[in-house]
Protein backbone atom coordinates (compact mmCIF):
# COMPACT_ATOMS: atom_id res chain seq x y z
CA UNK A 1 0.00 0.00 0.00
CA UNK A 2 1.18 3.07 -1.14
CA UNK A 3 2.27 5.65 1.87
CA UNK A 4 0.74 8.93 2.70
CA UNK A 5 2.01 11.49 5.25
CA UNK A 6 0.61 14.94 5.64
CA UNK A 7 0.94 17.66 8.64
CA UNK A 8 -0.97 20.61 10.23
CA UNK A 9 0.43 23.08 12.21
CA UNK A 10 -1.44 23.50 15.59
CA UNK A 11 -2.29 26.95 16.10
CA UNK A 12 -5.72 26.77 17.61
CA UNK A 13 -9.42 25.84 16.61
CA UNK A 14 -9.92 24.29 12.80
CA UNK A 15 -12.67 26.58 10.53
CA UNK A 16 -15.15 25.18 8.29
CA UNK A 17 -12.58 26.31 5.11
CA UNK A 18 -10.21 23.81 7.29
CA UNK A 19 -13.06 20.98 7.36
CA UNK A 20 -14.28 21.10 3.83
CA UNK A 21 -10.57 21.05 2.44
CA UNK A 22 -8.11 19.18 4.39
CA UNK A 23 -9.85 17.10 6.98
CA UNK A 24 -12.26 15.86 3.94
CA UNK A 25 -9.29 15.04 2.34
CA UNK A 26 -7.75 13.04 5.15
CA UNK A 27 -11.15 11.27 5.47
CA UNK A 28 -10.52 10.41 1.53
CA UNK A 29 -6.74 9.76 1.86
CA UNK A 30 -7.45 6.71 4.84
CA UNK A 31 -9.74 4.80 3.08
CA UNK A 32 -7.02 4.49 0.05
CA UNK A 33 -3.06 4.48 1.82
CA UNK A 34 -1.28 3.77 4.42
CA UNK A 35 -1.79 7.18 5.84
CA UNK A 36 0.28 9.24 8.88
CA UNK A 37 -1.26 12.22 9.73
CA UNK A 38 0.13 14.34 12.26
CA UNK A 39 0.14 17.61 14.28
CA UNK A 40 3.26 19.67 13.86
CA UNK A 41 3.45 21.62 16.59
CA UNK A 42 7.12 21.86 16.20
CA UNK A 43 6.73 23.89 13.12
CA UNK A 44 4.56 26.30 15.02
CA UNK A 45 7.84 27.08 16.94
CA UNK A 46 9.48 28.33 13.65
CA UNK A 47 7.39 31.42 14.21
CA UNK A 48 5.65 31.51 17.36
CA UNK A 49 8.45 31.04 19.53
CA UNK A 50 7.62 33.59 21.89
CA UNK A 51 4.22 32.25 22.40
CA UNK A 52 4.05 29.14 23.74
CA UNK A 53 1.46 29.37 25.98
CA UNK A 54 -1.59 28.14 24.45
CA UNK A 55 0.52 25.07 22.40
CA UNK A 56 -1.06 22.32 24.54
CA UNK A 57 -4.70 23.82 24.42
CA UNK A 58 -4.50 24.04 20.56
CA UNK A 59 -3.30 20.83 20.19
CA UNK A 60 -6.33 19.34 22.27
CA UNK A 61 -8.12 21.35 19.50
CA UNK A 62 -6.77 19.90 16.56
CA UNK A 63 -7.33 16.33 17.80
CA UNK A 64 -11.06 17.13 18.72
CA UNK A 65 -11.49 18.64 14.93
CA UNK A 66 -10.62 15.76 13.32
CA UNK A 67 -11.86 12.95 15.41
CA UNK A 68 -15.04 14.80 15.89
CA UNK A 69 -14.83 15.21 12.29
CA UNK A 70 -14.47 11.41 10.92
CA UNK A 71 -10.83 11.41 10.77
CA UNK A 72 -10.48 7.59 12.01
CA UNK A 73 -7.56 6.43 14.40
CA UNK A 74 -8.13 2.84 13.30
CA UNK A 75 -7.49 3.88 9.41
CA UNK A 76 -4.86 6.22 10.10
CA UNK A 77 -2.23 6.91 12.49
CA UNK A 78 -2.70 9.91 14.45
CA UNK A 79 0.55 11.37 15.82
CA UNK A 80 2.15 14.21 17.33
CA UNK A 81 5.70 15.57 15.45
CA UNK A 82 7.11 16.27 18.86
CA UNK A 83 6.57 12.77 20.53
CA UNK A 84 8.34 11.93 17.23
CA UNK A 85 11.96 12.54 17.98
CA UNK A 86 13.18 10.95 15.33
CA UNK A 87 11.88 13.93 13.02
CA UNK A 88 14.44 16.31 15.03
CA UNK A 89 17.04 14.13 14.85
CA UNK A 90 16.75 13.44 10.79
CA UNK A 91 16.05 16.84 10.64
CA UNK A 92 19.23 17.68 11.88
CA UNK A 93 21.47 15.18 9.64
CA UNK A 94 19.67 16.40 7.02
CA UNK A 95 20.89 20.07 7.96
CA UNK A 96 24.33 18.83 7.54
CA UNK A 97 23.62 17.97 3.94
CA UNK A 98 21.72 20.96 2.70
CA UNK A 99 23.47 24.01 1.35
CA UNK A 100 22.12 27.47 2.96
CA UNK A 101 21.80 28.65 -0.79
CA UNK A 102 18.91 26.29 -1.04
CA UNK A 103 17.19 27.12 2.08
CA UNK A 104 17.47 31.30 1.34
CA UNK A 105 15.52 31.30 -2.03
CA UNK A 106 12.87 29.30 -0.99
CA UNK A 107 9.51 31.28 -1.81
CA UNK A 108 7.12 30.39 1.25
CA UNK A 109 9.57 30.65 3.69
CA UNK A 110 10.72 34.26 2.46
CA UNK A 111 7.10 34.84 2.30
CA UNK A 112 6.55 34.12 5.85
CA UNK A 113 9.61 36.24 6.73
CA UNK A 114 7.75 39.03 4.95
CA UNK A 115 3.70 38.91 5.96
CA UNK A 116 4.74 38.06 9.98
CA UNK A 117 7.32 40.68 9.71
CA UNK A 118 9.89 38.92 11.69
CA UNK A 119 13.11 40.68 9.82
CA UNK A 120 15.81 39.70 12.08
CA UNK A 121 13.73 38.33 14.32
CA UNK A 122 13.45 34.85 11.66
CA UNK A 123 15.32 32.51 13.47
CA UNK A 124 17.36 29.61 11.73
CA UNK A 125 14.67 27.14 13.08
CA UNK A 126 12.23 28.66 10.60
CA UNK A 127 14.80 28.62 7.76
CA UNK A 128 14.95 25.07 8.39
CA UNK A 129 11.05 25.35 7.93
CA UNK A 130 11.67 22.50 4.62
CA UNK A 131 14.50 20.65 6.17
CA UNK A 132 11.81 19.69 9.37
CA UNK A 133 9.36 18.96 6.57
CA UNK A 134 11.41 16.97 4.58
CA UNK A 135 12.43 14.61 7.36
CA UNK A 136 8.66 14.28 8.70
CA UNK A 137 7.54 12.80 5.09
CA UNK A 138 10.57 10.97 4.70
CA UNK A 139 10.94 8.89 7.46
CA UNK A 140 7.86 6.92 6.70
CA UNK A 141 9.07 6.80 2.94
CA UNK A 142 6.08 8.17 1.31
CA UNK A 143 5.16 8.07 -1.99
CA UNK A 144 2.54 10.87 -1.91
CA UNK A 145 1.80 14.57 0.29
CA UNK A 146 -1.05 16.06 0.14
CA UNK A 147 -0.37 19.95 0.70
CA UNK A 148 -1.17 23.25 -1.05
CA UNK A 149 0.56 25.23 -3.59
CA UNK A 150 1.98 27.55 -1.06
CA UNK A 151 3.70 24.04 0.11
CA UNK A 152 5.02 23.00 -3.01
CA UNK A 153 8.41 24.92 -2.67
CA UNK A 154 8.74 22.96 0.14
CA UNK A 155 8.04 19.28 -1.53
CA UNK A 156 10.53 20.30 -4.30
CA UNK A 157 13.16 20.94 -1.65
CA UNK A 158 12.33 17.86 0.18
CA UNK A 159 13.05 15.94 -2.81
CA UNK A 160 16.30 17.60 -3.47
CA UNK A 161 17.74 16.45 -0.21
CA UNK A 162 16.30 13.14 -1.02
CA UNK A 163 18.33 12.85 -4.21
CA UNK A 164 21.75 14.48 -2.29
CA UNK A 165 21.30 11.60 0.69
CA UNK A 166 21.20 8.89 -1.62
CA UNK A 167 23.69 10.15 -3.85
CA UNK A 168 26.37 10.56 -0.94
CA UNK A 169 25.07 7.50 1.16
CA UNK A 170 23.47 5.20 -0.81
CA UNK A 171 20.14 4.91 -2.03
CA UNK A 172 17.38 5.07 1.14
CA UNK A 173 14.62 7.70 0.47
CA UNK A 174 12.11 8.10 -1.10
CA UNK A 175 11.32 11.03 -3.55
CA UNK A 176 8.03 11.93 -2.39
CA UNK A 177 4.85 13.77 -4.84
CA UNK A 178 2.55 16.14 -3.89
CA UNK A 179 -0.81 15.16 -4.12
CA UNK A 180 -2.24 18.72 -4.80
CA UNK A 181 -6.02 18.58 -4.35
CA UNK A 182 -8.51 21.41 -5.29
CA UNK A 183 -10.85 22.28 -2.01
CA UNK A 184 -13.40 24.46 -2.63
CA UNK A 185 -12.15 27.84 -1.69
CA UNK A 186 -14.39 28.82 1.48
CA UNK A 187 -13.59 33.16 2.29
CA UNK A 188 -14.32 34.37 5.65
CA UNK A 189 -18.12 35.71 6.41
CA UNK A 190 -16.59 39.06 4.81
CA UNK A 191 -14.99 37.67 1.89
CA UNK A 192 -11.82 38.04 3.21
CA UNK A 193 -9.80 35.08 4.10
CA UNK A 194 -10.58 33.83 6.52
CA UNK A 195 -8.58 34.10 9.34
CA UNK A 196 -8.83 33.56 13.10
CA UNK A 197 -7.19 37.45 13.68
CA UNK A 198 -9.57 38.79 11.45
CA UNK A 199 -12.55 37.10 13.27
CA UNK A 200 -14.50 36.35 10.05
CA UNK A 201 -14.19 32.42 10.48
CA UNK A 202 -16.44 30.17 11.68
CA UNK A 203 -15.42 27.85 13.63
CA UNK A 204 -16.45 23.77 13.93
CA UNK A 205 -16.20 24.27 17.89
CA UNK A 206 -18.42 27.54 17.71
CA UNK A 207 -22.10 26.92 19.28
CA UNK A 208 -25.16 27.31 16.71
CA UNK A 209 -25.87 30.90 18.03
CA UNK A 210 -22.55 32.26 17.26
CA UNK A 211 -22.51 30.86 13.92
CA UNK A 212 -26.12 32.23 13.32
CA UNK A 213 -24.89 35.83 14.89
CA UNK A 214 -21.76 35.56 12.34
CA UNK A 215 -23.92 34.99 9.09
CA UNK A 216 -26.44 37.39 10.15
CA UNK A 217 -23.94 40.29 10.64
CA UNK A 218 -22.38 38.73 6.96
CA UNK A 219 -22.40 41.62 4.40
CA UNK A 220 -24.22 41.24 1.31
CA UNK A 221 -24.45 42.70 -2.10
CA UNK A 222 -24.98 46.21 -1.11
CA UNK A 223 -27.23 47.23 -3.68
CA UNK A 224 -29.73 44.91 -2.31
CA UNK A 225 -30.96 47.12 0.26
CA UNK A 226 -35.10 45.67 0.35
CA UNK A 227 -36.57 42.36 -0.43
CA UNK A 228 -37.72 43.30 -3.50
CA UNK A 229 -34.46 44.85 -4.70
CA UNK A 230 -32.51 42.46 -7.47
CA UNK A 231 -29.90 41.17 -6.36
CA UNK A 232 -26.27 40.29 -7.74
CA UNK A 233 -25.48 36.52 -6.03
CA UNK A 234 -21.95 36.71 -7.36
CA UNK A 235 -20.66 39.77 -5.41
CA UNK A 236 -22.37 37.50 -2.29
CA UNK A 237 -20.79 36.06 0.03
CA UNK A 238 -23.58 34.49 1.51
CA UNK A 239 -24.15 33.18 -1.75
CA UNK A 240 -20.97 31.59 -2.38
CA UNK A 241 -21.52 29.85 1.40
CA UNK A 242 -24.78 28.55 -0.29
CA UNK A 243 -22.96 27.41 -3.11
CA UNK A 244 -20.70 25.43 -0.41
CA UNK A 245 -22.96 24.04 2.30
CA UNK A 246 -26.64 24.01 0.14
CA UNK A 247 -26.14 22.79 -3.25
CA UNK A 248 -29.74 21.79 -2.97
CA UNK A 249 -31.24 25.07 -2.75
CA UNK A 250 -28.67 27.11 -4.45
CA UNK A 251 -29.94 27.40 -7.83
CA UNK A 252 -33.31 28.60 -6.51
CA UNK A 253 -31.45 30.93 -4.32
CA UNK A 254 -30.05 32.56 -7.69
CA UNK A 255 -33.09 32.72 -9.56
CA UNK A 256 -35.10 34.02 -6.50
CA UNK A 257 -32.12 37.13 -5.57
CA UNK A 258 -31.52 38.36 -8.98
CA UNK A 259 -35.63 38.37 -9.61
CA UNK A 260 -36.21 40.27 -5.72
CA UNK A 261 -38.24 37.00 -4.69
CA UNK A 262 -36.08 37.20 -1.30
CA UNK A 263 -34.85 39.42 0.74
CA UNK A 264 -31.07 38.96 2.46
CA UNK A 265 -32.13 38.41 5.85
CA UNK A 266 -34.40 35.00 5.45
CA UNK A 267 -31.65 33.71 2.88
CA UNK A 268 -28.60 34.24 5.79
CA UNK A 269 -31.19 32.87 8.12
CA UNK A 270 -31.32 29.88 5.26
CA UNK A 271 -27.86 29.74 5.67
CA UNK A 272 -27.01 29.17 8.97
CA UNK A 273 -30.29 26.63 9.66
CA UNK A 274 -27.98 24.56 7.02
CA UNK A 275 -24.19 25.36 8.01
CA UNK A 276 -25.58 24.10 11.58
CA UNK A 277 -27.38 20.75 10.50
CA UNK A 278 -24.14 19.92 8.38
CA UNK A 279 -22.27 20.86 11.74
CA UNK A 280 -24.36 19.42 14.57
CA UNK A 281 -23.19 15.75 14.49
CA UNK A 282 -19.94 17.15 14.04
CA UNK A 283 -20.00 19.20 17.35
CA UNK A 284 -22.10 17.03 19.23
CA UNK A 285 -19.57 14.24 18.72
CA UNK A 286 -16.92 16.91 19.79
CA UNK A 287 -18.77 17.61 22.82
CA UNK A 288 -18.96 14.13 23.92
CA UNK A 289 -14.72 13.89 23.11
CA UNK A 290 -14.86 16.84 25.46
CA UNK A 291 -15.74 14.84 28.36
CA UNK A 292 -13.11 12.65 27.41
CA UNK A 293 -9.66 14.41 26.87
CA UNK A 294 -7.23 11.75 28.53
CA UNK A 295 -8.75 9.13 26.06
CA UNK A 296 -8.44 11.61 22.77
CA UNK A 297 -4.70 12.08 24.22
CA UNK A 298 -3.71 8.34 24.17
CA UNK A 299 -5.36 7.87 21.15
CA UNK A 300 -2.63 10.05 19.83
CA UNK A 301 0.11 9.34 22.31
CA UNK A 302 -0.33 5.40 21.06
CA UNK A 303 -0.27 6.69 17.52
CA UNK A 304 3.21 8.72 18.37
CA UNK A 305 4.41 5.37 19.78
CA UNK A 306 3.37 3.38 16.23
CA UNK A 307 4.83 6.02 14.00
CA UNK A 308 8.11 6.15 16.32
CA UNK A 309 8.48 2.30 14.97
CA UNK A 310 8.25 3.38 11.87
CA UNK A 311 10.71 6.29 12.06
CA UNK A 312 13.23 5.01 14.35
CA UNK A 313 13.95 2.10 11.34
CA UNK A 314 14.36 4.57 8.76
CA UNK A 315 16.42 6.61 11.30
CA UNK A 316 18.13 3.61 11.56
CA UNK A 317 19.33 2.89 8.24
CA UNK A 318 20.72 6.38 7.98
CA UNK A 319 22.54 6.55 10.54
CA UNK A 320 23.93 3.00 9.31
CA UNK A 321 24.57 4.59 5.71
CA UNK A 322 26.22 7.69 7.25
CA UNK A 323 28.45 5.27 9.08
CA UNK A 324 27.31 6.60 12.72
CA UNK A 325 25.70 3.42 13.44
N1 LIG B 1 4.04 23.00 6.29
C1 LIG B 1 2.76 22.34 6.30
C2 LIG B 1 1.66 23.43 6.25
O1 LIG B 1 1.83 24.48 6.79
C3 LIG B 1 2.57 21.48 7.50
C4 LIG B 1 3.52 20.34 7.47
C5 LIG B 1 4.58 20.12 8.28
C6 LIG B 1 3.49 19.25 6.55
N2 LIG B 1 5.20 18.97 7.95
C7 LIG B 1 4.58 18.42 6.88
C8 LIG B 1 2.65 18.92 5.49
C9 LIG B 1 4.84 17.26 6.15
C10 LIG B 1 2.93 17.76 4.76
C11 LIG B 1 4.01 16.93 5.09
O2 LIG B 1 0.62 23.19 5.69
FE1 LIG C 1 -26.87 37.39 -1.06
FE2 LIG C 1 -29.03 35.97 -0.53
FE3 LIG C 1 -29.07 38.64 -0.35
FE4 LIG C 1 -28.93 37.48 -2.69
S1 LIG C 1 -30.62 37.33 -1.26
S2 LIG C 1 -27.71 39.21 -2.01
S3 LIG C 1 -27.68 35.69 -2.27
S4 LIG C 1 -27.91 37.22 0.90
Amino acid sequence: MDVVVTGMRSTGELHIGHLVGVIDNLKKLQETYRSYFFIADLHVLTTNYEHTEDFKKNRIAVMLDWLSAGVDPNKATLFIQSKVPAHTYLHLLLSMIVPISWLERNPTVKEMIRDLDLKENASYGLLGYPVLMASDIILYKAKYVPVGKDQLPHLEMTREMVRRFNYLYGELFVEPQALLTEFPYVPGIDGKKMSKSLENDIKIADTEENTTKKIMNAVTDPEKIRLHDKGHPEVCNVFTYHKIFNKEEVNDIERDCRAGNIGCVACKRNLANKLNTYLRPIREKREELKKEIDKVEDIFVEGSKKASEVANATLDEALTKMNLK
